[in-house]
């Protein structure tokens, strides 16, 4: 009898319990294996979005190079970077008269460099190096220049506020320029009607 049991016991054992233990660990290694695939995959996705935001970004300073017609793109993509404090809510209370707004062109070292697109006037003050006098965009500073940012041009003759002449793609490429704009500089008055 009891060599009967033993017997059931270790074939119980042997033929049982060793295989469901190995299935058991089997099925965990399984489930173990495809957690990681899981996580694997969902990483490289992660990745994956990650560079196509970071290109997305690289695309819009390549575009706003482009635009200002840079002769220097590398430090410039750095110069068009989103800022990293919020910007403040935008104030148009101010009403500029074009004397007024011209004093701001960055001459005059007690003054903030204004840029004025659409008649909504921008504070570049941040971005000296390119708006103020040494700059290559100081064209566009003290005024409203909305026409040559249509047309991306850096001709002082261009930088005018009436736009009315630009076609339909420089239309556009001007919209751009203010969201552009909109999203990197506090927005501080308007320009007289
Ligand atoms: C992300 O971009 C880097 C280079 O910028 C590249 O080495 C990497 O393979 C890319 N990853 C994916 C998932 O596309
Ligand atoms: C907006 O600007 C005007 C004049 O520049 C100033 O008096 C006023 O306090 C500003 N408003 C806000 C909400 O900052």
């Amino acid at each position: 009898m009891s060599s009967l049991y033993t017997y059931f016991e270790n074939l119980f054992k042997e033929v049982y319990t060793l295989p469901s233990i190995i299935v058991t660990v089997s099925i965990a290694v399984f489930i173990a294996y495809l957690q990681e695939l899981k996580d694997e995959r969902e990483r490289e996705q992660k990745k994956k979005e990650d560079n196509a935001s970071n290109e997305h970004d690289d695309k819009e300073s390549e575009e706003s190079e482009k635009q200002e017609g840079s002769e220097d793109p590398a430090p410039k993509r750095k110069a068009f970077a989103l800022p990293s404090t919020p910007l403040p809510p935008p104030n148009t209370t101010r009403i500029f008269m074009s004397d007024e707004l011209a004093e701001h062109d960055g001459t005059q070292e007690d003054k903030g460099i204004y840029v004025a697109i659409k008649g909504i006037v921008f504070d570049v003050s941040t971005k000296k190096e390119m708006y103020g006098p040494k700059g290559g965009y100081h064209c566009f500073a003290g005024k409203d220049a909305s026409k040559a940012l249509g047309m991306s041009s850096l001709n002082v003759e261009d930088c005018v506020a009436d736009y009315s002449g630009l076609n339909e793609k420089e239309k556009k490429t001007l919209d751009d320029w203010f969201s552009f704009f909109e999203k990197r500089y506090p927005i501080v008055g308007k320009t007289e009607a």
